[in-house]
């Protein structure tokens, strides 16, 4: 199998400085020799070019719309590519206004090719803001809107057609930081959210399971992975940290749980912050999770 890799170096949709170095981190943190490793074929596109962060503030509900809207054509572009070619896309980011580009060009590629879409949210945001309720204006905080068809139009139509997504194609894992509006979003939304209480009372294995119910052997599933989803005590090297995440057992679990099933056919890491982490860890544990992705298991599996 083919995986390539594709940076996209760019923080103009988040709050903090620094996810901007995400790609190079990965790439310090040795991703492409792991999954070679795991077997894959691994080519790296390099990091893609797009605008610089104009540091500007919120104006019309949003902030650096056209640096985002200009990242996020680049990703959709290339992503497109590579799934073109037969291989899995690995967006590394970047923040995770990316994932408009990513996804909008995932389930065109899906639409193409008959296939249903299921994308995997691992969060600890719902990022289900829109313009009217973001107490932000950040725009790392409204790629689930947007690609749901809610959000300023030049996102939303990305990709063309619009909405990209209907609610019950994506599942939220690990989520445990929602604001008040956006709240009431996923609520009528009908978003499927298994927040942290919920792995708390039924456990991670248990969820995963729930998230993976439709799934088979003709999905495309596609893994949106924040690592601020992860406990900032294993993962500090994310903007916007919560308190209450996942431990590193529980995402291993998760990661092999998502193996297991087969389906895996692209995939975003997005949100690391080199700036912010403690001798690039964050960045070494996002690779050592991609390796159980991967398939990586310690005892020869049935
Ligand atoms: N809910 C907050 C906002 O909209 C934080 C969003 C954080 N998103 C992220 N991808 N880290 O501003
Ligand atoms: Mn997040
Ligand atoms: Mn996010
Ligand atoms: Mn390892």
């Amino acid at each position: 199998r083919c995986l390539t890799l594709i940076g996209a170096p760019t923080d103009v949709g988040a709050s903090v400085l620094g996810a901007s170095m995400g790609p190079d981190a990965l790439r310090i943190a040795g991703i492409a020799g792991a999954l070679r490793g795991r077997g894959l074929q691994v080519s790296d596109l390099g990091n893609l070019p797009g605008p610089g962060n104009p540091q500007a503030p919120a104006s019309g509900g949003w902030r650096h719309l056209p640096e985002v809207t200009a990242w996020c054509q680049a990703v959709h572009v290339a992503t497109a590519g590579v799934l073109q070619a037969g291989a899995l896309p690995l967006l590394m980011g970047g923040d995770h206004s990316l994932a408009i580009g990513s996804i909008s060009a995932v389930a065109a590629h899906c639409r193409a090719s008959g296939r249903r879409l299921k994308v995997l949210w691992l969060d600890a945001h719902a990022d289900a803001n829109t313009p009217a309720s973001s107490p932000s204006g950040n725009l790392h905080g409204m790629p689930v809107a947007c690609l749901l068809g809610q959000g300023p139009q030049q996102l939303v139509e990305l990709g063309g057609a619009a909405p990209v997504l209907s609610a019950r194609q994506i599942t939220q894992i690990g989520v445990r930081s929602v604001d008040p509006l956006e709240k009431q979003f996923v609520n009528r939304q009908g978003i499927v959210v298994h927040d942290m209480r919920a792995i708390d009372e039924q456990g991670m294995r248990a969820v995963v399971q729930q998230a993976l119910a439709d799934v088979d052997e003709h999905t495309h599933l596609h893994v949106s992975f924040d690592l601020d989803c992860l406990d900032p005590s294993v993962a500090p090297g994310v903007g916007t940290p919560v308190r209450g995440g996942p431990t590193y057992r529980e995402m291993q679990l998760c990661m092999e749980m998502l193996a297991d099933s087969g389906a895996l056919a692209s995939l975003d890491l997005v949100e690391l912050n080199p700036a912010l982490d403690t001798r690039n860890q964050t960045a070494e544990l996002a690779v050592d999770l991609l390796e159980s992705l991967f398939g990586k298991s310690t005892l020869v599996r049935p």
